[in-house]
């Protein structure tokens, strides 16, 4: 692979590339015998909280429900707490290593979503971080309003408190955000002690009306038609699914929305139902992989442990998860022709393994493979 200005300028056998004039001078990365793949793009974080939950993990491990958890007051509203009262550096220093560390796994862009804030001044706070980060380190972020993350507690305790919220969302905050430049894509999360489909609905029209392309937590807990919402708004993406049925299957895949799994939800909250990814596939959905990086269902930064339970889990073959953590999430972020694929002309994100066969990365589990991942043609990490 040559690469000139951090994009790809050929993809050939070595002699060839070699042989080309602009190759005699450039600096020469050996990757001998290794794996080169695409740079891995996560298309579904929440990479900006205060803290992790590793209390609510050892409840659940003694067998409180994740919903249980939040109805006492845990949850995502205890990240809300714990974030308002975070600056903005602390909150800055946290997001900053964690992108470290999505970089040593090879993963090259990111979404980012808010929703820890849940108040005017603390959302803004999130979104402005995505963009201070964007701009200070080398991996590109994707910034996504998740005001709709739950109702935060000041106004539960009111009476309409949920429909004064709603219409905070829409009537302040989204035009706000959308008027900063804050966030390309607007999310609510859809569900069962979160929000309903006709909220949810008017969030993300108001949303599309400031030009935030929606995207949904979707079927996650329990059915609410949050896919089939997701599908009629065309939606960038529906996320989780555990829950999707039949029809839902064939609306997604008549669809350009994105079916995003989200394996190490279930893992980490030792749950059965997985995703149907192979129902999905079959039907012609298109899929994507992703972490969900968040701290209190999915506290990970590794795409390859990702595709080891795509792979155990979902019964995705190696190829189809690193596809669909590649070139789909690409696509589902609507960068499909810049990144996702090494071809010529994209940019040069890309991440070498330590192994003789693509398919080790995922079989080598809880094991991070990765050598070297480069962004835009600048080495980020090397083991
Ligand atoms: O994607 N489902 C909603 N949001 C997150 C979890 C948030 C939390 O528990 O902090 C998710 O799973
Ligand atoms: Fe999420």
């Amino acid at each position: 692979m040559l690469v000139t200005d951090g994009l790809i300028a050929a993809v050939d056998p070595t002699a060839k590339v070699e042989k080309l004039s602009a190759a005699r001078k450039a600096e020469k990365v050996d990757v001998a015998g290794r794996v080169i793949l695409p740079g891995f793009v996560d298309s579904h974080t929440h990479l900006i909280h205060a803290a992790s939950r590793a209390e609510e993990y050892e409840l659940k491990i003694r067998g409180v429900g994740y919903e249980e958890i939040a109805r006492r007051g845990g949850g995502i509203l205890n990240s809300v707490k714990k974030l308002r009262a975070a600056s903005s550096s602390q909150l800055k220093r946290r997001a900053r290593a964690a992108l470290e560390v999505f970089a040593a796994h090879g993963t090259t862009t990111i979404e980012a979503k808010s929703g820890y804030g849940l108040d005017v001044a603390s959302e803004l706070k999130i979104l402005s971080l995505h963009k201070e980060l964007s701009a200070e380190q080398p991996i590109e972020i994707v910034s996504t309003f998740l005001g709709a993350h739950v109702v935060p507690a000041e106004f539960r305790s009111k009476k309409n408190g949920p429909d004064e919220y709603v219409k905070l969302l829409t009537d302040w905050l989204i035009p706000e955000v959308a008027a900063n430049g804050l966030a390309e894509y607007c999310d609510v999360f859809c569900d069962r002690g979160a929000f309903s489909r006709g909220q949810s609905k008017q969030i993300l029209e108001a949303g599309k009306q400031h030009k935030l392309a929606p995207r949904l937590h979707a079927e996650q807990l329990s059915h609410t038609g949050a896919t089939r919402l997701a599908v009629e708004l065309g939606a960038a993406s529906c996320d989780h699914l555990e829950q999707i049925n039949a029809a839902d299957i064939r609306a997604l895949a008549k669809s350009n929305t994105v079916a995003a799994l989200l394996p190490g939800c279930d893992f980490h909250l030792g749950l059965k139902q997985y995703a149907p990814a192979r129902k999905l596939i079959e039907a012609g959905a298109i899929v994507t992989l992703a972490t969900d990086y968040n701290p209190g269902t999915s506290p990970t930064m590794s795409i390859p442990m990702i595709l080891s339970l795509a792979c155990t889990q979902l019964r995705m073959t190696p190829a189809e998860a690193v596809a669909a953590a590649t070139i789909n999430a690409a696509y589902s972020l609507s960068r499909h022709r810049r990144i996702g694929s090494l071809e010529v002309g994209k940019q040069a994100d890309l991440a070498v393994f330590e192994v003789e066969d693509y398919r080790e990365i995922p079989y080598y589990f809880g094991v991070n493979t990765c050598w070297l991942t480069m962004k835009n043609g600048q080495v980020i990490h090397a083991a």
